[in-house]
């Protein structure tokens, strides 16, 4: 497999410019196929901050894991992989602080959500509208319930609060009445294909046809992943592991996601100056942390020709402030 063949990072000089600023760990919560994280070890060694740096990546997909160890052997020594969900980041990272980095500062964290080309690009996988697969969608192979759990017994009310509420899909009501028909009459949707044919036979005008089958296929992936309560605890999580001046770069791709992500950001960046109209002089309690992206950054046009998975990347910086209360 080439360099980039599993999965072409994106962003990747605009990260490592907000991030890799000193010595410590780092912690890559979406490892997929180690292209991040290749490119932090690699400005690690280039800045001289490798001798007391650590990598630590973290990822539900087991093959992902296995990618990323090709991909990063000759940093072997300074990096350590780890299956799991990143919400349990604080106890993946606490455990290897605790066997090995002792005070190793947390200096970044990187969040690139969502799911990478390798795991859409694999029919088996069902994440993809384009390809026929089983409804699967679970990023951990074999753990928990699948997409086609959700599609074959939700009641149809249930069926669409998650397209709209997951997707933002404005149809999710009739697609979701839809679903519910095709079950009482043909029985289970077990294959990516059906659902898709289901999803053309509401939308029909070709242009919003592509628009609804992505909506719908990202609602049930983020249901079946509890993506937004894993992202929720993560960046709470993440945000508390920080050492002053310590960084966290979060890449997202639709704007359910990239909501929560300024919405966390501004609430940690801002002081609390206790209920409104009280007229406090100084506030009751100074924030820890200063947004360092105002507007999110995004890919240049350049990098969106050669890789348009880049056009909806949106990436957002949180530093801790080096004292609180400063
Ligand atoms: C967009 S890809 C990351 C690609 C990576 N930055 C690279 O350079 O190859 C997202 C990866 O994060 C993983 N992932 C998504 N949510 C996760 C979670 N809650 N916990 C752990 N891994 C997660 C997916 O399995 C996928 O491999």
């Amino acid at each position: 497999m080439d360099r980039d063949a599993y999965h072409r990072p994106v962003m990747v000089r605009e990260v490592i410019g907000q991030l890799v600023r000193r010595e410590g760990i780092y912690v890559d919560g979406t490892l997929g196929g180690g292209g991040h994280s290749l490119a932090i070890l690699q400005a690690l060694q280039e800045k001289g901050f490798e001798q007391n740096s650590l990598l630590v990546g973290i990822d539900q997909d087991r093959h992902a894991i296995e990618e990323a160890e090709k991909k990063l052997e000759q940093f072997r020594d300074k990096t350590r992989l780890v299956p799991g969900n990143f919400r349990e980041v604080a106890a993946i990272v606490g455990a290897i602080r605790d066997r090995e980095a002792g005070a190793m500062p947390v200096a970044g964290i990187l969040l690139d959500l969502g799911v990478s080309s390798f795991q859409v690009d694999t029919p088996e996988r069902g994440f993809s509208y384009t390809r026929s697969g089983p409804l699967d969608m679970r990023m951990e192979a074999g753990k928990g319930f699948t997409a086609s759990d959700i599609v074959n017994n939700c009641e149809e009310r249930a069926l669409a609060g998650i397209l709209f509420r997951f997707g933002e899909e404005q149809k999710s009501r009739r697609i979701a009445r839809a679903i519910v028909a095709w079950r009482s009459e043909k029985g289970d949707i077990t294959d990516t294909r059906n659902l898709a044919a289901i999803v053309k036979s509401i939308v029909k005008d070709p242009a919003r046809q592509t628009r609804s089958l992505a909506r719908v296929f990202q609602a049930l992936r983020i249901a079946v992943n509890d993506e937004l309560g894993a992202l929720e605890e993560v960046l709470q999580d993440g945000a508390e592991m920080l050492a002053p001046l310590g960084r966290m770069a979060v890449i997202s791709y639709h704007s359910l996601e990239d909501r929560m992500v300024k919405r966390f950001f501004t609430k940690i960046a801002t002081d609390d100056w206790g209920p409104k109209g009280v007229g406090l002089r100084k506030p009751l309690q100074k924030a820890e942390f200063r947004v360092v992206t105002g507007k999110p950054e995004e890919a240049s046009d350049n990098e969106i020709k050669e890789n348009p998975r880049a056009r909806s990347a949106k990436l957002r910086v949180i530093e801790k402030k080096e004292q609180s209360g400063e």
